[in-house]
């Protein structure tokens, strides 16, 4: 690969985001401490990482001749996809030309996109516990693949959506239909396909952030960092802490599927491996090839943050997982409907000891929109989530 250089300069390293939501602003801002020319794609003006990147474009990334034209006309050295609704079919055909370098690899971003591509691979073809699970295109096989074994209780998700959108559990047959009609109401893109997938009365679940980067001799090695355990509220993560306590055996477990899961997806980056714990026990849940929101946490906890861990990897530099103390996240959601709010308490919020805050910058709130997270350090865990929600919840957005 070319070696850092100078941005805005021809011999700039140039590094493309497509997503420039809060996640991508801080890989944005990792990218650019390096001396990283970069360009922040999203479906809106203003996106949180394109108010920090050299470039911003505004596109349809789902739209695959506006995808390619923009990244034929950028010509980035890297393209790194930051969310999911893209068309990938079009980075693979780029990636086969040896036109860019998708991150971690085109495949990866194809087969996470779509809840159907990663189960299968993950359950079928690698073998790794999961919940059990059916793909069903019509309420009569939901109804049927529930009955034929799936039972009750059970979860219903779009095959493509994400942070639980179009998600419900099911208790009983009461709920089939609406979970269905959920499920066609909140899908990405709007054919009609669902997994359903037996539910796991785990005791917690983690995200096990796993780092593939080249060592000192060149290959490409495995790292992990410490557990991350978090609660989801409707599928949308609220709060995550680090390290989460497990048994050896558990944690033992969880790497081997990590390790397994994102070797086959190959390249080199961070993902994000979703796990479900119960006991010894350990299922996979999905992966992300790229940092994870409940890894935001890490911004206040390691030496080096989820997205310093994958701007490094990906530009082909050592990383180092270490935790530095242990902490937790909290989300502040926007809780109005408006344009370009103000926040309230922030003074407030900011004295509570240990504490950090990030204000995302999003043009817009919604209700249930995410607008910033707090983040407290404390040498016990639970302190440390009991304040950083005491932390999130003095910050009130409001209509200016
Ligand atoms: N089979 C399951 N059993 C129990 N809980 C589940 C199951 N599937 C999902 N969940 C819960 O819903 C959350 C979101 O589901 P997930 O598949 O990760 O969707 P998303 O892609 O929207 O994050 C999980 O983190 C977990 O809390
Ligand atoms: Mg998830």
């Amino acid at each position: 690969m070319k070696p850092l250089g100078t941005p805005l300069s021809p011999a700039a390293l140039r590094v493309m985001l497509l997503g420039a939501g809060e996640l991508g602003k801080e890989v944005l801002i990792a990218l650019q401490r390096l001396g990283v020319e970069t360009i922040a794609v999203d479906r809106y003006e203003n996106a949180p990482g394109q108010q920090v990147a050299h470039h911003a474009h505004t596109i349809a990334m789902s739209d695959p001749a506006a995808l390619r034209a923009l990244i034929e006309a950028e010509r980035p050295d890297l393209v790194v996809p930051e969310i999911e609704a893209i068309a990938t079919p079009v980075l693979q055909e780029l990636e086969a030309a040896g036109t860019v370098r998708v991150i971690p690899t085109a495949r990866a971003a194809r087969l996470t996109m779509d809840r159907e591509g990663i189960r299968r691979l993950a359950a079928e073809t690698l073998g790794l516990p999961t919940s059990p699970y059916r793909f069903c295109d019509s309420l009569a096989e939901l109804q049927a693949a529930i009955d034929g074994g799936i039972g009750y209780p059970c979860i219903v998700k779009p095959v493509m959506s994400s942070s639980g959108k179009g998600q419900s559990k099911i208790d009983g047959p009461a709920d089939v239909a609406k979970a269905w009609d959920h499920a066609m109401a909140g899908g990405r893109v709007s054919h009609g396909r669902v997994i359903v997938e037996g539910f796991i009365d785990f005791d917690y679940e983690i995200t096990l952030l796993t780092v593939r980067a080249k060592a000192a001799g060149g290959e490409v090695q495995t790292q992990f960092c410490e557990p991350i355990g978090h609660v989801q509220v409707s599928g949308d993560y609220v709060e995550s802490w680090q390290p989460q306590p497990m048994s050896s055996v558990a944690l033992q477990r969880a790497r081997e599927i990590a390790g397994a899961v994102t070797g086959d997806l190959g390249g080199q980056g961070l993902f994000g491996v979703e796990l479900f714990v119960k006991g010894d026990e350990v299922w996979f849940s999905e992966v992300s090839p790229r940092p994870h929101d409940t890894g935001m946490v890490t911004m206040i906890t390691q030496w080096q943050n989820e997205f310093e861990l994958h701007a490094r990897a990906i530009l082909g530099l050592p990383v180092d997982t270490t935790l530095k103390s242990p902490g937790a996240s909290a989300v502040i959601y926007g809780g109005v409907e408006a344009q370009a709010v103000v926040f309230d308490g922030v003074a407030e919020a900011l004295a509570v000891p240990n504490s950090e805050l990030r204000l995302f910058g999003k043009p817009e709130s919604f209700v249930k929109r995410r607008m910033g997270v707090a983040l407290v350090h404390d040498a016990d865990v639970d302190t440390a989530r009991i304040q950083a929600k005491k932390a999130a919840s003095l910050v009130r957005p409001r209509k200016a």
